[in-house]
């Protein structure tokens, strides 16, 4: 039996994003009773990216199972600085440790890296096209915040082009019923087409605006992101981006009593600091969940694994258009793409193709 990946959260089925989030919660309140869950287990971080929260929540959870941690946070003190590939590094590593959790800044990495590897990969996000850990860490926080995945408003404000974050939270949101979306962006930091058509397959109700506090007042759940510079081709144009959006006191003030306002964090300018005071800011809360969600995951994740290189399936000539994909910047790995229509949808990033 070849390993289970976690690359998107559609990897797992929506019974099991509700068992990890429910032993997640009893990891939560009784976390000394789990010590030892994973005794004798490693686990890599491969972090090709900068990480606080991902990598150290990732780190602390093993521990706190009991089991031991190896990995690079900084690619450049690994021999990938050698010029090792992605297939290299995965296949040597798996050899080593018993689940590896990744980071890397190109599009499809994970998915990539899953091909190479006898153990798990867990995507701890690949560049600006998924962070499914993050939105376990979502779905833990809604349920001890809000104590529901249904029903909801959900505003989402600034990147929404290049954030991750949001677009693993928008597919698994949107997989639950009566939940809508109100998309707040500039139109060149819009959510991906790839999204939208998501978005319209389940059937969930969304628009999109430019205006934060008109938006306020019809939220449950405000979702708030960074500008992500390093996404940017220029300094140029990430300054002609930053500071459209600000929550602030006065937004708040315009909201819901039960609004709870998240944010994936790192913060730069996108929330003032007198918000941190407000009760409804959950994103320090947040984090924490964090850490149980990761327990949760890793747990499960080791409960059905078994050690076995996988066989790559063929690939294609065609390329994907996405020149940040990483069928782009690695070039062995097998070009695969799912037909939609006149379009080819590559499987590793999800960019829309035409057919030749
Ligand atoms: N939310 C998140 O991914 O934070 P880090 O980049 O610090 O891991």
């Amino acid at each position: 039996m070849q390993s289970r990946h976690l690359i998107d959260l559609s990897d797992l089925c929506v019974n099991e994003w509700e068992n990890i989030t429910r032993l997640a919660c009893d990891i939560r309140a009784n976390i000394d009773s789990y010590y030892g869950a994973c005794r004798g287990k490693i686990l890599a971080t491969l972090f090709y990216e900068p990480s606080t929260r991902t990598q150290m929540s990732f780190q602390t959870a093993m521990l706190r199972l009991g089991g031991r941690i190896i990995g690079f946070d900084n690619p450049s003190n690994s021999s990938v600085a050698k010029g090792e590939s992605l297939k290299d590094t995965v296949r040597v590593v798996s050899g080593y440790s018993d689940i590896i959790a990744m980071r890397h800044p190109v599009s499809g990495s994970a998915m990539a890296a899953s091909l190479y590897s006898r153990v798990p990969i867990i995507n701890a996000g690949d560049g600006g096209h998924l962070h499914p850990t993050q939105t376990l860490t979502d779905l833990v926080t809604l349920r001890n915040e809000k104590g529901s995945f249904s029903g909801l408003c959900i505003g989402l404000c600034g990147d929404l082009k290049n954030g991750r974050t949001v677009h693993s939270l928008i597919k698994a949101m949107s997989g639950f019923p009566d939940n809508r979306f109100v998309l707040i962006s500039t139109p060149s930091l819009a959510v991906p087409l790839y999204i939208k058509d998501y978005l319209s397959a389940a059937g969930t109700p969304w628009h999109e605006v430019s205006n934060l506090a008109d938006a306020m007042p019809l939220l449950d759940v405000l979702y708030m992101t960074r500008i992500q510079k390093e996404r940017f081709a220029s300094e140029a144009e990430y300054i002609n981006q930053r500071g459209v959006f600000v929550l602030d006191s006065d937004k708040m003030a315009m909201a819901k009593k039960d609004l709870i306002v998240l944010h994936p964090l790192p913060r730069v300018d996108e929330i003032t600091v007198e918000v941190d005071d407000d009760k409804r800011a959950k994103y320090f809360e947040q984090t924490e969940y964090g850490l149980y969600a990761r327990m949760a995951l890793i747990m499960k994740m080791l409960e059905d694994s078994s050690k076995q290189l996988p066989t790559p399936p063929p690939g294609v000539q065609t390329q994907c258009s996405n020149p940040n994909c990483i069928t782009r910047i690695e070039p062995y790995v097998p070009h695969i793409f799912r037909k939609s229509g006149d379009i080819l949808v590559c499987s590793y990033c999800e960019e829309r193709t035409l057919l030749d």
